[in-house]
């Protein structure tokens, strides 16, 4: 069998691939080890995964990197999460414009202490000319949050008299999420054997491809994205119409 990378067809990439990192704090329990170590360990994943997607030529890589229900874990591991966040991003900022990639952040920056959000703002503008691989973290996200807040602002548009409510399509709810201007993720992939999507993108994980794998996030490694890939190349992709239909349009 030839290496995995050289199975992928590279003609049939996933355009966006997103990814829920989950399992630090269980590989850092395995190892006796505080939670923290897993998270400092899972960045080495972060750093592996980025460097593989730009390598193949993935285009868009969003990574849950803290959710809004995380806010409820306790004190130190928020504190030390959130620093570790701040710090990987400025250590790793100038790494991201030598490989032209543009960081996005999405999620309710409000919740965010003011030390972290300013490096953020920093990270942003100096990636933001980046023309590559767009790499978006997930912050302070979900996607509950993320609905409410569209609504919320879509009402007041309408209350505002700058929308009319007749007019209100799906395109002007995805101008409303944090994604706009993002293509939905065509693959998600969850580490760490748990089978749930735990309020990421629920709006626009409607008909990506699910993997879920036993790999806990700070083991998992380019050899395990490809595989997720290539379970993602061999799957059909119907949207909804039937596999006769599917097959008609791809013979064109
Ligand atoms: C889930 O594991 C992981 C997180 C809540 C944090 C993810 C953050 C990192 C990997 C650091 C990333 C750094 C950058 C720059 C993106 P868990 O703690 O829920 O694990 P458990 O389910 O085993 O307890």
């Amino acid at each position: 069998m030839p290496p995995l990378l050289d199975q992928i067809d590279k003609n049939n990439l996933p355009k966006h691939i997103a990814i829920i990192m989950d399992g630090n704090g269980r590989w850092a329990k395995e190892q006796g080890q505080d939670r923290l170590y897993g998270h400092y360990q899972g960045v080495e994943s972060v750093k592996n995964i980025v460097e593989g997607c730009g390598e193949i030529g993935i285009e868009y890589l969003t990574l849950y990197a803290f959710s809004t229900e995380n806010w409820d874990r306790p004190q130190y591991e928020v504190v030390g999460l959130m620093e570790l966040l701040v710090n990987t991003i400025r250590k790793e900022v100038n790494e991201l414009t030598k490989n032209n990639i543009k960081l996005h952040v999405i999620g309710d920056m409000n919740m965010l202490p003011e030390y972290a959000l300013q490096e953020l703002n920093e990270a942003l503008e100096m990636t933001a000319n980046n023309s590559g691989m767009h790499l978006i973290m997930a912050l302070s996200y979900s996607g509950r949050w993320e609905l409410l807040n569209a609504v919320k602002n879509i009402a007041h548009q309408v209350k505002t008299g700058k929308l009319n409510v007749e007019d209100i399509d799906q395109d002007t709810l995805q101008q409303f999420l944090s994604t706009s201007g993002l293509p939905d993720p065509e693959l998600m992939i969850r580490t760490s054997g748990e089978f749930r999507i735990s309020n990421f993108l629920l709006y626009q994980l409607a008909y990506a491809e699910l993997y879920f794998t036993n790999v806990r996030w700070p083991d998992f490694r380019k050899e395990n994205l490809y595989e997720a890939i290539l379970d993602f190349q061999n799957r059909e992709r119907r949207f909804g119409k039937t596999s006769d239909q599917v097959k008609v349009k791809e013979d064109r």
